[in-house]
């Protein structure tokens, strides 16, 4: 052994072959931390110091070959002045072009995920083979950030411009396939003849049959684009990134604005106009709430996890009753997840609209090569629709997706408590019900709870997970331990009106019909928080949502929290669910659906909706774009944060994920606490006092008093 250290070892090989091998100790992957990198700074020198070596090879000693930078380290070096991040790049850059220049030839042998750092080292060596199985990426942009080793210079110039422009720009993984497409690698292997093939390959690059030094030459030169080239080229890239980013993501940009400025340059001047936009993007409120995000996630999952561990029966089988919208988005995603579910309903038409809805959603896999006919065979057998509780008897788990009616929901439940075993969990994927109210109609409230799906259910990631007063650990635990095998974000949230998504989104809809009746264009308003960053305004949500589920859903919220969510006067919302405009579902709500060219419905301004509200709002009146930003975001932060002080989330960090994964929250902004952070408590102070005229629902908690009084921020 030349060099062993707790991140990676250097080893000599017979035939003068060195094997430098990534394994992290303590970990389960590779990651390309602070440790790492200095063990590689390390291991450099004592190759150096080594004779007669004649290749390397670069492997790893995990299931992964390297995740990428240890994004927990992010937080604190983005907080550090400019010279400090320059000096995090600087640091293993010098590494790779210490690598990328050996007197021998070197071969990256990826046998798992190479993203990020991981795929940037294989980048610096001559050859790359890759696994049939992995996947290489460079996903910095995700992050707000842009690849920060040598990423920008070295990809372009041994893919193209384009392909590494959309490599990046999208931060998606690829495939051996299109990776040994693109030119990124030179050879793919099955996994067991991966070494095979990259000790054949390196074998041919030391006799000389592989040319490095035309390689090595390339990745040190200016890109080859003339002028002409380059401007035409650049001109359109950008265009096109800059309309599949968005205006509110700047990294994709900076990725095509930094490849551009280092076209004409060497590998060395290269790398410093990447260094420089690194620490441009790393100092972003869009990286810190990206980074913030992305650590969120891996808490939630942790969290998820932990649960899972608890549970003392795993979801082999599950049922569903009700096979409507959301009980045949539920059986189709159990199914397809490999959880073999029961789908009753009580009338052939709704299982035959459940199965239809499955077969579409799998089609749709199939003719994207996404999946087999085969495969898809197999997920709809795993759904057995039924009109009886036969066979209910073998499930672990039952979620209730009937009507939203109290009545015949307590009907059903007490009904179906009958036919379950006596440790089978039922959960009540209701959207407004108390789960201690629906918990009355059951024998064992202590195997019952809430698992409230967002539909589309396939698409939207999060499932709210809702304790009862009587719920017990275990209901939880197999719960959550369900919604992870459907590959959902668990939430476990404290019962009441509204749980957790809905509670916070209801204030929002509250201050949007108070604007109204003050006199705002709801276009307007619908305009201002499109481009704040939510996929869609308050008035053609409410369009999505159904008029009628967020007249009946601010019903309950009234009742619940009347000194917040109670209005005195009539709404927008009521006045068009009084005259039928329910919406998107009936062609007609705030605006006004007509199917296009292709029969696909498409929103247009309807005159009549100014007309019916007319009698009940001010004269249309402008307001400035902050205030309508603060009059619709200030209920929502001063409920998230009710919420948290009595203890209906656990952490800023769930609330958070919690409304990015339900209902879009933009995750530039990453949560409504990350945004309190971002624009500071004293301001949302200030507009509390300014818009305190308006109630309740804007008036600070006693909770965030106290974090501006103490100067404490929520992350
Ligand atoms: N649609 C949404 O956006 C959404 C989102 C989250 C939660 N939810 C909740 O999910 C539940 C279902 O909503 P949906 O939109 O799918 O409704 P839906 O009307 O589309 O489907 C309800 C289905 O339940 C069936 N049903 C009625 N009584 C039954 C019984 N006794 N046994 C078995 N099946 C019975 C009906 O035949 C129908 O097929 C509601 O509680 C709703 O609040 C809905």
């Amino acid at each position: 052994m030349i060099y062993q250290s707790d991140a990676l070892s250097l080893e000599r090989h017979d035939d003068g072959i060195v094997e430098l091998c990534f394994d992290l100790k303590k970990e389960s992957v590779n990651k390309f931390d602070q440790l790492t990198v200095q063990c590689l700074t390390e291991a450099l020198d004592a190759l150096d110091k080594e004779q007669d070596v004649r290749g390397l090879l670069v492997t790893s000693a995990k299931g992964v070959f390297i995740v990428g930078a240890d994004i927990t380290e992010f937080t604190e070096l983005f907080d550090t002045a400019g010279d400090d991040i320059a000096s995090f790049t600087a640091h293993n850059n010098a590494n790779l072009n210490r690598l990328a220049a050996l007197p021998y030839p070197s071969v990256a042998v990826i046998n798992g995920f190479a993203m990020g750092g991981g795929l940037e080292i294989c980048l610096a060596c001559d050859f790359r083979v890759m696994s049939t199985t992995a996947k290489i990426g460079l996903p910095e942009t995700k992050l707000g950030i842009l690849p920060g080793w040598g990423g920008t210079v070295r990809l372009p110039r041994i893919i193209g411009v384009d392909e590494a422009v959309m490599w990046m720009a999208t931060g998606k993984e690829q495939r051996a396939a299109d990776a040994l497409k693109a030119g990124a690698v030179d050879a793919i292997a099955e996994a067991d003849q991966l070494r095979d093939v990259a000790m054949a390959t390196l074998g041919q690059a030391i006799d000389g049959k592989l040319d490095r030094e035309t390689r090595r030459a390339m990745k040190h030169s200016p890109l080859p684009l003339n002028d002409t080239e380059a401007t035409m080229s650049f001109f359109t890239i950008k265009s096109m990134v800059a309309q599949q980013a968005g205006r509110n993501y700047p990294a994709p940009i900076k990725v095509v604005d930094v490849i551009e400025a280092a076209r004409g340059m060497d590998l060395d001047e290269a790398l410093k106009v990447e260094a420089a936009g690194f620490a441009e993007l790393a100092k972003t409120d869009v990286a810190r709430a990206l980074v913030g995000v992305f650590l969120n996630d891996q808490l939630l999952s942790k969290v998820a996890k932990s649960w899972e561990k608890k549970a003392q029966t795993p979801v082999k089988r599950a049922a569903v009753l009700g096979a409507g919208i959301m009980g045949g988005g539920i059986a189709y995603q159990s199914a397809l997840k490999g959880v073999p579910i029961r789908m009753k309903d009580i009338n052939q038409a709704g299982l035959d609209l459940g199965l239809a809805e499955a077969n579409k959603l799998l089609a749709k896999r199939v003719s994207r090569g996404r999946m087999s006919p085969e495969q898809m065979g197999d997920v709809l057998n795993a759904i057995d629709p039924q009109l009886s509780y036969e066979g209910f008897d073998d499930v672990d788990i039952v979620v209730e997706a009937v009507v939203e009616n109290p009545k015949v929901k307590h009907a059903v439940l007490g009904e179906t408590e009958k036919h379950i075993r006596d440790d089978a969990i039922l959960a009540s994927n209701t959207s407004t019900i108390s789960i201690d109210l629906l918990a009355e109609a059951v024998e064992r409230p202590e195997n019952f709870c809430g698992m409230h799906f967002f539909n589309p259910v396939h698409a939207m990631p999060l499932v709210e997970v809702i304790r009862g007063e009587k719920t017990s650990d275990e209901a939880i635990a197999r719960t959550v331990a369900y919604a992870n095998r459907m590959g959902k974000k668990a939430v476990v949230v404290n019962n009441c009106p509204g749980f957790l998504v809905n509670r916070v989104l209801f204030p929002y809809f509250d201050g949007f019909s108070k604007l109204l009746r003050d006199g705002a264009d709801f276009q307007a308003v619908d305009k201002v928080m499109e481009k704040w960053g939510w996929p869609m305004g308050p008035a053609y949500l409410s369009d999505v949502v159904g008029i009628d589920t967020g007249v009946h859903a601010a019903g309950v919220m009234a009742e619940g929290f009347p000194d917040r969510m109670k209005m005195d006067f009539k709404t927008a919302t009521e006045v068009m669910f009084d005259n039928d405009r329910l919406g998107q579902k009936n062609g007609r709500g705030f605006y006004a659906y007509v199917p296009d060219k292709r029969g696909k419905a498409k929103k247009t301004v309807d005159e009549a909706t100014y007309e019916l509200i007319a009698p009940n709002v001010a004269d249309r009146r402008e307001f400035e774009r902050d205030d309508i930003v603060f009059r619709m975001m200030l209920p929502m932060c001063t409920e998230l944060a009710r919420c948290l002080e009595e203890g209906i989330v656990g952490s800023p960090a769930e609330a958070d994920l919690a409304l990015l994964y339900g209902i879009g929250f933009p995750p530039f902004r990453g949560g409504v606490f990350r945004w309190i952070d971002t624009v500071c408590l004293q301001q949302i102070a200030d507009q509390s006092e300014r818009l305190a005229d308006l109630g309740k629902a804007y008036e600070l908690t006693d909770g965030m008093r106290a974090k501006l009084a103490a100067g404490e921020t929520y992350y």
